[in-house]
């Protein structure tokens, strides 16, 4: 006989909150807010912005591209990034855990009895629907860790072309230099495998050995000076384009959308890039948010996260469509290698360029390797957790394989160059994949996740948002971001 009443509805939910707020995350938490906040803008800020989202927009016809872009984040990826540390926090563990922790969660049932000698009812147990219900929703957990490790097997070539631009400018290779002149040391760079595999082996090792040494040990040193340094050196570069006769037209580009170019393909690029700019899709975020304390909200650190990235991002793109255009580069055809073909120009001519240039890629390095951490957390979290591996050895195991298909990209750029699968090389299929496919597809199941599967009171209970918002983001997790995706994602496939 089952006979529940509202008293009783609401002690039991009160006690579900009080154990909740209890439970502790099994692998540390970080110490402060502004800690997690740093951590998370570290995750979100890295070559996607600068090095990325430019050449996507010059591919895309510049502010088609940005304005369908700036929709996404604030329709799409924002409640998607929400309900990825939602999840994160509430599991707190590796993202396959943390799935399998909230979908259990999500089909207990109470089972309630009616005493009859005290006329009252009594709850007796929580009881599953059915065992089966939530071993499935692990596989976006499983998705995230592989998409994480081939976003990073690039990911890090790149870096690595970032490491060795430090040298060049500080060697003062870039003084006065042309645009013929940086095209040709870029293709000359490009073309030499064995000098890219030398750096991003390093930019591999040196990921894996900050992983190595854990959250607080690790990540939390290299993000505190990161982002002031950064924002500083962006500005500087900001004040300079503002001085070259391009500088208008870049700027038009830039934010002038022509709606003719909105295509279906230039919809489904922009929203892939929201994914991958604000790393959402793959459980960077939900490992993440699994070390916040239950104390902070997430709405307003997602908030914080999502503003700054986006910050980034454009600003990135105000400093190198004016540079492309006093230059009269072809921003349609320069490709991954846009900023490194246009940036040293800039540092070539600008008084103290030396200093900036070596300061602007140690800082894009250090982007980059904050991003790569959390690009493969999730994948050495799941080996500690549940495949009883040490840090150590979970580090070494997973960049390993990151290492060796990282390979493939180099060749791209040089032995493999003329390899192509479905019209795409080894690397930009990689890219495609990832940003087109996995991330837009984690994303997608984690709204479903989240706005279907998790109880309504979970949800509450974790966002502690005004009651107007919470309703906002519930229309948008449940059906505008998930409707968005599977259109775009169906249109541009077509
Ligand atoms: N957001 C990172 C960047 O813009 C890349 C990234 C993607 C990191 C996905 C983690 C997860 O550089």
């Amino acid at each position: 006989m089952y006979n529940i009443t509202y008293y009783h509805k609401l002690i039991i939910n009160k006690e579900i909150t009080i154990a909740q707020n209890e439970r502790k995350s099994i692998h540390g938490q970080w110490s402060s807010k502004v800690l997690f906040i740093f951590a998370a803008t570290g995750s979100a800020v890295g070559l996607g912005n600068i090095w990325k989202f430019p050449w996507m927009a010059a591919e895309n016809g510049g502010g088609a591209f940005v304005i369908v872009y700036l929709v996404s984040v604030a329709l799409i990826a924002l409640p998607i990034m929400i309900a990825e540390i939602l999840i994160g926090r509430r599991g707190k563990q590796n993202p396959v855990n943390s799935l399998r922790y909230l979908s259990k969660e999500a089909s207990q049932v109470k089972v309630y009895e009616v005493d009859h000698d005290l006329n009252r009812t009594k709850q007796t147990k929580y009881q599953h629907h059915n065992q089966e219900d939530y071993t499935n929703w692990e596989l976006i957990g499983w998705m995230g860790v592989i998409s994480g490790i081939i976003i990073l097997s690039f990911y890090s070539v790149i870096a690595g072309w970032t490491i060795s631009y430090i040298f060049k400018s500080f060697s003062g290779l870039f003084n006065q230099v042309t645009i013929d002149g940086a095209t040709s040391l870029f293709k000359k760079f490009t073309s030499d495998a064995e000098r890219q595999l030398a750096w991003h082996t390093i930019f591999m090792f040196m990921t894996c050995y900050i992983v190595s040494k854990g959250v607080r040990g690790g990540l939390e040193k290299a993000i505190k000076f990161l982002i002031p340094g950064l924002f500083m050196i962006l500005l500087i570069l900001t004040g300079y384009v503002t001085t070259l006769s391009g500088f208008t037209e870049g700027l038009r580009y830039l934010f002038l959308p022509d709606l003719n170019k909105i295509t279906a393909s230039v919809v489904w690029s922009a929203m892939g890039m929201a994914f991958f700019s604000l790393s959402i899709g793959m459980g960077a975020l939900m490992i993440y948010g699994s070390y916040l304390s239950n104390k902070f909200s997430i709405f307003e650190v997602t908030s914080i996260v999502a503003f700054a990235d986006t910050f980034v991002a454009v600003l990135a793109g105000i400093i190198i469509f004016p540079i492309v255009f006093t230059y009269h580069l072809d921003p349609t055809t320069a490709g991954p290698g846009l900023i490194f073909q246009t940036l040293p120009i800039a540092f070539g001519s600008m008084p103290g360029g030396e200093t900036f240039g070596t300061l602007f890629f140690i800082l894009l390095f250090f982007a980059a390797i904050t991003s790569a951490i959390s690009l493969i957390e999730p994948a050495v979290t799941l080996l500690i957790e549940n495949f009883r591996h040490t840090r150590a050895e979970a580090s070494l195991k997973i960049g390993f394989v990151t290492w060796l298909v990282g390979i493939g990209t180099i060749f791209s750029f040089n032995y493999w160059q003329d390899v192509t699968i479905l019209g795409m090389n080894f690397f930009n299929l990689l890219d495609a994949l990832t940003s087109k496919v996995l991330l837009p597809l984690g994303g997608f199941s984690m709204a479903i996740f989240v706005g279907y599967l998790v109880k309504r009171r979970t949800s509450v209970a974790e966002l502690k948002m005004s009651q107007s918002m919470y309703t906002i983001w519930r229309v948008l997790i449940r059906y505008i971001a998930p409707v968005a995706v599977m259109v775009i994602f169906t249109n541009g496939f077509m």
